[in-house]
């Protein structure tokens, strides 16, 4: 059986090149980069290169300015946490949207319990904010505003260089960070272009790596660590370096700068394929997102009458891996936050599939997918109650409860 993987905004397979390098480093040169010996000096070296590769790759001017962690999540933790307490005797409100990762969110709902005030602002349909939005939820106390550069979920940009602009001119030194863990190796990523302070990274979603990330951090950023140790990255994060992942992380985000266009340009036509295809060989669905101004490889779509999961555990079957909106909670599906955000109802979000086609996709991927979605959401409709017109709660054809 065929085996297509469609679900690169989870994660990324390694490059083999990225793997053969990370090995080295585990085994071969496996020192420690703070040693002063040979075999720390002989990993530090490297280690440091990795940090020019991503220097590099964002376009920042210094690379003092990154520092390695753990991955996304602990990176956003880095960054809002990191900058709302030192900058608290400034001010105490923290702006960000509703169809942030919840690396970013939970880390804002954590802040609010800690006395922070946090504006969630809403999205349109597409699942973007407005520049405008940002402008007028600013109050004198704003110190901190943190909007992602592209939804894991639908693919949505975000206008991110003109917000950078628009809190730049305030000229009250607001700190502006960006999650770009989704939109490295598929956009251009440029913190002077984009004007922003503090931009976090992955390696796993770039074809590096798993349990590695980075935080940029413009120099002269009012910012303090939010862990205490060694003096590891600058004092910035303590722990002994995850040399072997730092390596890799490097390599990766080279690689995938270095092909950017030529991939965008390729995935872009496999989305055109695979959206057009959907739309005209489906009835009752819809395409999530921004149609255009959205990351190339991602698809989200909305199938009425029917639940993702059952979507996702048939093609599942099929070899094919691909995501669904919910997130299981306390064991029941919720559907997405960020479907609700753009307004879609409840029962239709519960409906939705998310496909993020990588580097080893082909065209005969898109077709194998879709010639097997077809005869899959047909059967599911036929067994749906709502698709059917009986009883929602019970299934039956006419139900005497009148449920
Ligand atoms: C937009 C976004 N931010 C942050 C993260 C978290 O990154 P990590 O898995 O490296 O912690 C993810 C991962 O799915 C993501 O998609």
């Amino acid at each position: 059986m065929r085996r297509v993987y469609f679900d690169h905004a989870a994660t990324t397979p390694v490059d083999p090149e990225v793997a053969e390098l990370v090995m080295k480093y585990m085994t071969d040169h496996f020192g420690n980069p703070s040693s002063v010996h040979g075999f720390g000096r002989e990993v530090k070296k490297p280690l440091e290169q990795a940090r020019e590769q991503v220097t590099k790759a964002i376009g920042a001017s210094h690379v003092g300015e990154i520092a390695f962690c753990s991955g996304g999540t602990e990176a956003a933790n880095m960054a809002l946490r990191g900058a709302a307490h030192i900058n608290k005797q400034k001010g105490n409100h923290i702006i960000t949207t509703s169809v942030e990762h919840h690396a970013v969110l939970s880390t804002c709902q954590q802040l609010a319990k800690e006395g922070f005030e946090v504006t969630v602002l809403p999205v349109d349909q597409y699942g973007r904010v407005s520049v405008e939005d940002v402008k007028n939820a600013l109050t004198e106390q704003t110190i901190l505003v943190s909007i992602m550069h592209a939804n894991n979920e639908v693919g949505t940009i975000m206008p991110i260089a003109d917000i950078g602009k628009m809190l730049k001119e305030q000229d009250r030194k607001i700190i502006f960070h960006t999650d770009a863990v989704q939109s490295i190796g598929k956009l251009p990523v440029n913190v002077d272009d984009l004007n922003v302070d503090i931009l976090t990274l992955s390696g796993h979603k770039i074809y590096g790596p798993k349990a590695i990330g980075a935080m940029y951090l413009r120099r002269g950023t009012w910012w303090q660590p939010i862990m205490y140790g060694g003096g590891q990255e600058r004092r910035r994060r303590p722990g002994t370096e995850n040399a072997p992942g730092i390596i890799g992380l490097g390599k990766a985000i080279e690689k995938v700068t270095e092909n950017r266009e030529q991939e965008a340009e390729r995935l872009t036509k496999m989305r055109k394929k695979l959206v057009d295809k959907i739309l005209h060989n489906i009835p009752n669905t819809r395409l999530n997102g921004d149609p255009d101004n959205c990351l190339p490889g991602h698809a989200s779509f909305c199938f009425d009458y029917i639940e993702g999961e059952s979507m996702l555990l048939s093609l599942d079957m099929q070899g094919i891996a691909i995501s669904s909106g919910s997130a299981c909670t306390s064991g029941s599906l919720e559907p997405s936050h960020v479907l609700l955000a753009m307004g879609i109802p409840k029962e239709i979000a519960h409906g939705s599939l998310r496909i993020t086609m990588g580097k080893y996709n082909t065209e005969e991927d898109v077709d194998y997918f879709v010639d097997n979605l077809i005869p899959i959401i047909e059967r599911l409709r036929k067994m749906s109650p709502l698709a059917s017109g009986a009883c929602t709660p019970c299934g039956c054809a006419s139900c005497e409860e009148n449920h």
